[in-house]
């Protein structure tokens, strides 16, 4: 399997599941962490494993800012830093792992790799969330590879056939598309489909009592390793965006990995229990099955290795695949 890129920033955690005390125990890109806030509220993250055997910290507890190791007591301070050993003075050098942390949209960056490289400005920008109103933000564990996943995303066409039941879908979408992928200044890879004149999908049809054709655009984005957004509006066919049926939507689907078969998926959904179930729905019981097919389909084999059949929406997906390769390739060199 390919190596992780290391030098990117990825969210661990939303904000609201770090606790003021306590922390959240995490394994991401393979590694075990804690995330955790100090006496002011900053978060921080340090790895979860005690330098001395190697036991995860998160088997011991806090005394204030500090992580007591539960099996010979040496403390560490959130900067890494063993601070504290019930026999004598901290060994000098001992030190964790403790990654810059940015906290921003709603949630906490880290960057994993080189860290004179961490500027704040690399983060995507989520924007969008910090404007929406009202919002719940999940997170669910995926059990396939984040780049199966971003390739799910960056071909939106898969709705028309793995999402008749949610979305009710009926293959007049995307025939009635024109599809346009570019790559921005910042890195972005966009796929956006430009619907004209289309049947409704069946999940905007209450939004039309008198009937009607509609124009829908779905643009996606993606942000190296696997940060993407969704932007979604329908309108009245053949008002220019003028007559929106469906206001403008933006949703975050920010993939970071657990492990090489295992990913974390953070996204956003309306306040309710039912926008919630709903979201869960498409990605849990549609997406993640079909997923998880085609991985173990695959078993473990390169991507480029199995020869996979080319398509002219699987532009975007290849353009961010690429640029992945680039990335690994300049971080080995
Ligand atoms: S294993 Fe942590 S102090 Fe010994
Ligand atoms: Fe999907």
């Amino acid at each position: 399997m390919a190596e992780f890129i290391r030098d990117a920033w990825y969210l661990a955690a939303w904000s609201d599941e770090v606790p003021r005390e306590g922390w959240l125990a995490r394994r991401l890109l393979d590694r075990p962490w804690l995330l955790l806030r100090d006496s002011e509220g900053v978060a921080a993250m340090v790895e979860d494993r005690c330098p001395h055997r190697f036991v995860p910290l998160s088997r011991g507890q806090r005394e204030g800012d500090t992580i007591i190791c539960g099996y010979h007591g040496l403390g560490f301070d959130f900067s890494g830093a063993c601070v504290r050993n019930a026999f004598g003075s901290p060994p000098p050098g001992a030190q964790i792992a403790a990654p810059p942390v940015i906290e921003r949209h709603g949630g906490l960056w880290f960057w994993p790799g080189v860290r004179d490289k961490a500027d704040p400005a690399l983060i995507p920008d989520f924007d969008f969330i910090d404007r929406a109103g009202p919002v719940g933000r999940s997170v669910y564990v995926m059990s396939v590879n984040y780049e199966l996943i971003a390739d799910n995303l960056l071909d939106l066409s898969h709705a028309e056939f793995l999402h008749t039941q949610s979305f009710g879908t009926n293959g007049s979408l995307f025939s009635h598309g024109m599809q346009t992928v570019e790559t921005a200044e910042d890195g972005a890879v966009w796929n956006k489909w430009d619907i004209r004149d289309a049947v409704p999908p069946g999940w905007a049809v209450p939004m039309l009592p008198e009937g009607g054709r509609i124009d829908q655009y779905l643009h996606i984005r993606w942000h190296a390793p696997s940060a993407l957004a969704l932007f979604i509006g329908i309108s009245r066919a053949g008002t220019e965006g003028h007559e929106m049926v469906i206001p403008p939507m933006a949703n975050p689907h920010i993939l970071t990995p657990e492990t090489e078969t295992s990913t974390h998926y953070f996204f956003t959904h309306g306040p309710t229990a039912e926008d919630e179930a709903m979201a869960r729905r498409v990605f849990l019981e549609e997406d993640e099955p079909m997923i998880a097919a085609q991985a173990a389909a695959m078993r473990g084999t390169d991507f480029w290795e199995e020869r996979p059949l080319i398509l002219p929406s699987d532009r975007a997906a290849i353009l961010a695949r690429r640029r992945l390769m680039q990335l690994r390739k300049a971080e080995a060199g």
